[in-house]
Parts: C-alpha cells; sequence; structure tokens
C-alpha cells in the first residue's frame, strides 16, 4: 500500500515532532489539534525547530521550506479524510483515545490505517475499541522526536502481516530505524529505561549520593547523554509516574513499583522541566 497523506492527531511535544518528521521526509501532512491555541504553539515549535536547525547548520533553508510546505494545521477531524495512515499522539487516556478514533473513523476510508503513539496502553486494547483492528498498531517515537532515531513498531494481536510491513516500511521512509517491539506494558525501551530511572530515585531516597553526583556518574560513567534525573525531568515525572502505574499493574513486580518520592513529587506538582522545577530547578 501507498502513502501519500499522513494525519497526526494531537500537536503537543510529541505529536508536532511526529508531524515535522513526516512532513520533512515528503508526506503531505495534516495535524489536528483539539483548540486553535495548541495547534499554534505546536506548529510554532516545528518552525523554531527549522530555524534554529538552519542557524546551526544542521538544516539547509531548502529541507525547511520544504518541510514546512508539508505541513498543515487544523482543527476538524475532517481534514483528515484523505489520509493513508493516521499516527495518534493525544492524551494518555483510553475514553479520549476511543472518543477520537470513533471521529476519524465517520471520515476517512477503510483502508486508513491507525497507529498509537502511546507509550503504555495497551495496543490491543486500542485497536479492539475500533472496526479495524487489522489495520491498527503502535508506533512509538523518543523525545526528541527530530533527533532521536529509533521507532518502536508494535503489532496488536490483531494487527495484519499488511500492517505491520507497510507500517515497518513506513517507519524507515522517515530515516528512522524501527525496531520490532511486543505489545507489553513499555515495549523495549521504557520496559527496560523505567526501572532504571526508579531504582535512580530510591537510591537517591537511600542517600547514594547527590542528585548531580549520581546523574554525573551515569553520564560520564557509562556514556548516557543524560544523567538519570536530567532525563526524568526531561521526560516529564507524571509521565514516568504514569508508566511505572501501567507496567506494575501488568506484571506485579517491585521493579515497577513508583518510588515514594516520585508520587510525592507528582502530587506537588514537581514535573520536571514543563513545570518549571522536577529535581532540578528551571528557568529564571
Ligand atoms: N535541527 C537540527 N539538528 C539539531 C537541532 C535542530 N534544531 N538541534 C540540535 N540538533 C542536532 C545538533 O546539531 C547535534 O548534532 P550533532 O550530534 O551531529 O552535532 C544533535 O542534534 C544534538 O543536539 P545538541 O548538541 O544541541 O544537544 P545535546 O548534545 O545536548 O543532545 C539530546 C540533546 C539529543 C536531547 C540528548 O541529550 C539526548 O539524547 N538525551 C536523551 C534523550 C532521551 O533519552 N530521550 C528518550 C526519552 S524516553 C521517551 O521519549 C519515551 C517516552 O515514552 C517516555
Amino acid at each position: 500500500m501507498q502513502i501519500k497523506t499522513v494525519g497526526v492527531l494531537g500537536c503537543g511535544l510529541m505529536g508536532s515532532g511526529i508531524a515535522q518528521v513526516c512532513a520533512a521526509a515528503g508526506y503531505k501532512t495534516i495535524v489536528r489539534e483539539v483548540e486553535q491555541s495548541f495547534l499554534d504553539k505546536g506548529l510554532g515549535r516545528v518552525r523554531k525547530f527549522l530555524e534554529d536547525g538552519v542557524a546551526k547548520g544542521k538544516v539547509t533553508v531548502e529541507a525547511r521550506d520544504k518541510t514546512l510546505a508539508h505541513l498543515s494545521g487544523a482543527t476538524a477531524v475532517d481534514a483528515l479524510k484523505d489520509c493513508d495512515l493516521v499516527i495518534e499522539a493525544i492524551i494518555e487516556n483510553l475514553d479520549e483515545k476511543r472518543k477520537t478514533y470513533a471521529a476519524l473513523e465517520q471520515v476517512v476510508g477503510t483502508h486508513t490505517i491507525f497507529l498509537s503513539n502511546t507509550s503504555s496502553l495497551c495496543i490491543t486494547e486500542l485497536a479492539a475499541a475500533t472496526a479495524r483492528p487489522d489495520r491498527f498498531g503502535g508506533l512509538h517515537f523518543f523525545n526528541p522526536v527530530p533527533l532521536m532515531k529509533l521507532v518502536e513498531v508494535i503489532r496488536a494481536l490483531t494487527t495484519s502481516d499488511d500492517t505491520y510491513q507497510t507500517v515497518f516500511a513506513f517507519a524507515q521512509s522517515l530515516g528512522k530505524e524501527p525496531i520490532t517491539a511486543p505489545d507489553r506494558p513499555g515495549f523495549i525501551v521504557n520496559r527496560l529505561l523505567v526501572p532504571y530511572l526508579l531504582d535512580a530515585i530510591r537510591a537517591y531516597e537511600n542517600g547514594l549520593g547527590t542528585l548531580e553526583d549520581i546523574d554525573k556518574g551515569m553520564k560520564l560513567g557509562c556514556g548516557y547523554p543524560m544523567g538519570p534525573f536530567t532525563l526524568l525531568d526531561f521526560v516529564g515525572l507524571d509521565t514516568t509516574y504514569y508508566i511505572a502505574n501501567i507496567m506494575f499493574e501488568e506484571f506485579r513486580e517491585p521493579a515497577y513499583a513508583p518510588p515514594p518520592l516520585l508520587k510525592r513529587m507528582v502530587l506537588a506538582g514537581r514535573l520536571g522541566r514543563k513545570s518549571g522545577q522536577g529535581f532540578y530547578l528551571y528557568g529564571s
């Protein structure tokens, strides 16, 4: 199946990045947000990334213009009616996703493939909420989407071979390196990353070292681009807490149980970079 037009649902941090890489790869891309102000913010983020890229000599003026020319925004679901493939990157809430898929199914063709960028929800459960469980899969990107090479391709129990192959080839066409991950909480990367991050919090609570020393240790000792607390603030403490809870619920293993400090930081609104404070303080 040939993919020409791509829809992206949600223009937050992940959705805007996904829309950007699809447009950069030459797909006609339409990104949909529920409110114009959210759309403006997300598209502004894409423009800024491309401008910064030009200033750094990493993006050519032609590539910037081509990406922007392929990208448009909309608030009506109807704008996605001609899409061959739609990637959903909205809030991690099953009911909201179900409602969005139902609205989408009213406007798209029967051939259209639906993909979710969920980091934690069950792909088979999402697929079952649609009338096209065989044309449904997971496509999990990493933050920051335009820079991270990896994409996880997840098959639901119901995903057809055709859909899987089309999606895998589509991920490659975006210039990404896809891997096939199982429909289990955390897929491959978060299954290994989240227990590591939770362990770092537990170790810190137990007095292993300062935040700075633990971060420096893992960054310089292991060659990781960020230490665990810098990464937790980057990913968002609420996001990590949410994923950990889903993993713990499914596996019932202590390694996935969110540590008390993580829960309390989320309750206090210390969510990381996005709220101005997490393990570290941000902004002025
Ligand atoms: N346009 C084009 N290229 C750009 C750019 C732009 N606007 N901005 C930066 N770049 C390029 C830089 O030129 C540089 O390229 P080079 O390596 O060829 O020189 C590269 O991108 C890195 O940029 P910077 O030097 O500005 O920044 P850093 O070196 O500090 O890297 C980072 C930033 C890529 C975010 C790095 O710190 C990193 O990889 N951190 C870890 C991120 C991570 O683990 N993400 C996954 C989180 S988990 C997740 O998302 C899953 C979810 O389910 C929770």
